[in-house]
């Protein structure tokens, strides 16, 4: 493997990509699009896109497919809030049994479709005890347990085509789009709650001690997924924009009379979509 050996990979997603959005007569190249990441639960926000473009994700070339509950694996390009996005319906995840640089495939192949702004959202367990089931997170920085133990997309030869070998996490969410959903939160009177969010490979939920140990070295929630995402994009000079749904409240004793569930999950998800869709349309109105 050589500096740059795969770049033609995501080179032809994008062109596919953009030739069939361009087919719609979205011209992608002049947009300068937003990117989209839809998690758990959250893709009906999808069908609040206009004029929208799906592509299933089988059919572009060395696009991860994903196998997730609640994921429905479509890119949709179309309008939203005034701007052009790039939104995945359904993401894959690292416990699909993908490597971490697969995963964030599509990531790669939005920064050739000139996004340069991501907003990721995801579900995730609460670990704050201030958080309750419904509660939107915004996430101001992240602790990367997996990429701890060695999977980091961004490990191999540095691809310097999209960025440097030692991209620097310090401002991995920049305070300017943090700040833009804070204001759409106020504005529309929703809480917008703030804290790290912790990667962990699942698929397996939490134990207890795993929930109390997350909370003492600093977690405010824990999910599976968008941290690879955000490292390949920072490393891509794409700015990030990341928030959590806590979809639960992790449980942190042994005693508990209900544990953690894919239904609450979804279920929580899909209250939460019409808040969370008020709040990226509002967003995405202020970029
Ligand atoms: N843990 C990990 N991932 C999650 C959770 C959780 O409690 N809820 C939603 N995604």
């Amino acid at each position: 493997m050589t500096e740059n050996s795969g770049l033609a990979e995501y080179e032809w997603a994008a062109d596919f990509v953009r030739e069939r959005a361009e087919r719609s007569g979205l011209h992608l190249s002049d947009s300068r699009p937003i990117g989209l990441v839809l998690g758990s639960g959250l893709n009906p926000l999808a069908e609040a896109i206009e004029g929208a473009v799906a592509v299933p994700y089988e059919e572009i070339p060395h696009f991860p497919t994903s196998t997730a509950p609640g994921h429905e694996g479509r890119l949709i390009a179309g309008q939203l809030a005034g701007q052009t996005v790039v939104a995945m319906q359904g993401r894959v995840h690292f416990y699909e049994g993908y490597s971490a640089e697969e995963i964030t495939f599509p990531i790669r192949v939005m920064q050739r479709l000139g996004v340069g702004r991501l907003i990721l959202t995801n579900a995730a367990g609460g670990i704050n005890p201030g958080f309750h089931a419904g509660d939107l997170m915004l996430i101001v920085d992240h602790l990367n347990f997996v990429g701890m133990a060695g999977h980091n997309p961004l490990i191999g030869p540095n691809m310097s085509a999209f960025g440097t070998r030692f991209p620097s996490m310090t401002h991995a969410y920049p305070r300017s789009l943090r700040n833009a959903a804070l204001k759409s939160a106020q504005e529309l009177g929703i809480t917008l709650r703030q804290g790290v969010y912790a990667f962990l490979a699942g698929p397996n939920f939490e134990t207890p001690a795993e929930v109390r140990y997350l909370r003492l070295v600093g977690a405010d929630a824990v999910g599976m997924s968008t941290v690879p995402e955000a490292l390949v994009a920072v490393h891509a000079g794409i700015e990030v924009l990341g928030i959590s749904t806590i979809t639960n409240v992790a449980i942190d004793h042994l005693d508990a009379d209900k544990e953690t569930s894919e239904e609450e999950v979804m279920e929580t998800g899909r209250i939460v979509v019409p808040r969370l869709t008020a709040l990226l349309t509002a967003v995405l109105g202020r970029l």
